[in-house]
């Protein structure tokens, strides 16, 4: 078969970074490949930051000044953008958050507690990040609710076979990584979502890897819930989003409680404002959200699409390539399950020592557990290397990155 790949040109596109072009103290320009972590920020992400704040900054939903009005558009505006990225029903359910890991815990806590009775099951899978584990775990502790783990094949895909054994009536909510951090597993969200509703499950999908690089339809795929952070999709820190459909955050209890969220204030209790502002107590990360929308409008501009067939040549080069060298072990399954991240161990260095190495050639990755101990133990690791790609890498960047392990197994005496 013949597929025509979108058009991506990546010294365009790299050239909109500027952190790319800036040596670093030892005069090297880096090759930045934990991207996992956290993607460096285009331009018209750091201008708009600037803009805001010379221009016309205030707080937000408060001042009927010019200011406030405008810092309140350009709020909404980024709403706007993010319902039109996921193509939600109303943008009132978007509700801006300071990242992933507030908003998995504003779903556990405000629609656990709400839901939850003791016995009730959770289902989520071994490759979850910990942001999605441990506020479950607290909700469950809670509520008496249980923990299910849905394990993962030999190659590290989710084990659908085994689905029907451990989604049953008691599951009242399911709980899924749109792109494992570690494995780079994409698991079926459509499949996943309906087999959840089939037994009258609530479906999260922790996108905080996934948005960035694969497409999400939420009224198609019927997730309930979908939340990710900014400063993984080239916008700012301190911003996430947390997407539920609007019934469930009538339902939902607000975890957060102070000026802004509230309908009326009485001595003894107090009513809620309608959702999303329900969500959004005190002053929430104003600049940061504002931000985001230049982030969204640049990734729309070259087109999911495109990036993520970029981004899929790297990775195919990138496991070529590691594959090549003595004694390293790559997790998780073939590319055509995953999106770009490789993570691996080369036996007799340890992953920090490595990681280290690999840094003297302007190299950066992440060495640890990536805050996936349940993957790690599964594994039968303590720790990985992780190389994770966005847009803005090379395939020359891959092959420095081969080089560099290389080097890295002269030094260590391994080769
Ligand atoms: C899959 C996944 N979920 C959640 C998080 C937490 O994101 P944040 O630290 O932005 O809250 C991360 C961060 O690495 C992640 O990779």
């Amino acid at each position: 078969m013949n597929i025509t790949l979108p058009e991506f040109d990546v010294e365009a596109f790299r050239k909109q970074f500027p952190i790319l072009h800036q040596p670093d103290s030892h005069g090297r320009q880096v090759i930045y490949l934990d991207n996992g972590a956290s993607a460096q920020k285009p331009q018209v992400v750091i201008d708009k930051v600037v803009e805001a704040y010379t221009k016309y900054y205030a707080n937000a939903y408060r001042g009927v000044y010019e200011f406030g009005q405008r810092i309140d558009d350009e709020l909404e505006l980024t709403r706007e953008a993010v319902r039109s990225l996921i193509n939600a029903e109303r943008k009132e359910e978007i509700v801006f958050t300071p990242g992933t890991t507030a908003s998995l815990n504003m779903i556990a806590q405000g629609y656990g507690r709400t839901v939850l009775k003791p016995g009730d099951e959770i289902l989520l899978t071994l490759m979850e990040h910990h942001a999605n584990i441990v506020p479950w775990q607290i909700i469950a502790e809670q509520t008496g609710a249980v923990i299910r783990y849905l394990p993962l094949t030999e190659d590290g895909r989710l084990d659908l076979e085994q689905l029907s054994d451990y989604l049953t009536e008691k599951t009242k909510f399911v709980s899924v990584t749109g792109m494992s951090n570690v494995l780079g597993t994409i698991p079926n969200i459509q499949l996943l979502a309906s087999a959840a509703h089939a037994v009258g499950a609530i479906f999260i999908v922790d996108a905080a890897q996934s948005m960035l690089h694969e497409a999400i339809d939420v009224l198609e795929t019927g997730v309930d819930f979908i939340v990710f952070s900014g400063h993984k999709f080239y916008g700012p820190t301190g911003v996430g989003v947390l997407y539920g459909r609007y019934q469930h955050l009538e339902q939902m209890s607000p975890l957060l409680g102070g000026g802004h969220m509230i309908d009326r204030v009485f001595e003894d209790h107090s009513t809620w404002a309608d959702p999303p502002a329900k969500f959004e107590a005190g002053t929430i990360p104003i600049v940061q959200a504002i931000a985001l929308r230049p982030a969204i409008e640049l990734v729309r501009e070259i087109g999911l699409e495109a990036i993520r067939a970029h981004e899929q040549s790297l990775l195919v080069h990138a496991m070529d390539a590691l594959r090549e060298i003595p004694g390293l072990k790559i997790y998780g399954p073939a590319p055509e399950h995953k999106g770009a991240i490789v993570s691996f161990t080369l036996e007799g260095a340890h992953p920090q020592d490595l990681a280290f190495l690999l840094n003297r050639h302007g190299v950066c990755v992440r060495h640890g557990h990536h805050c996936t101990m349940l993957l790690h133990d599964h594994l039968g690791i303590s720790a990985s290397v992780r190389a994770s790609f966005a847009a803005y890498n090379t395939h020359e960047e891959v092959d420095k990155l081969a080089e560099a392990i290389q080097a890295a197994r002269k030094r260590l005496r391994l080769a």
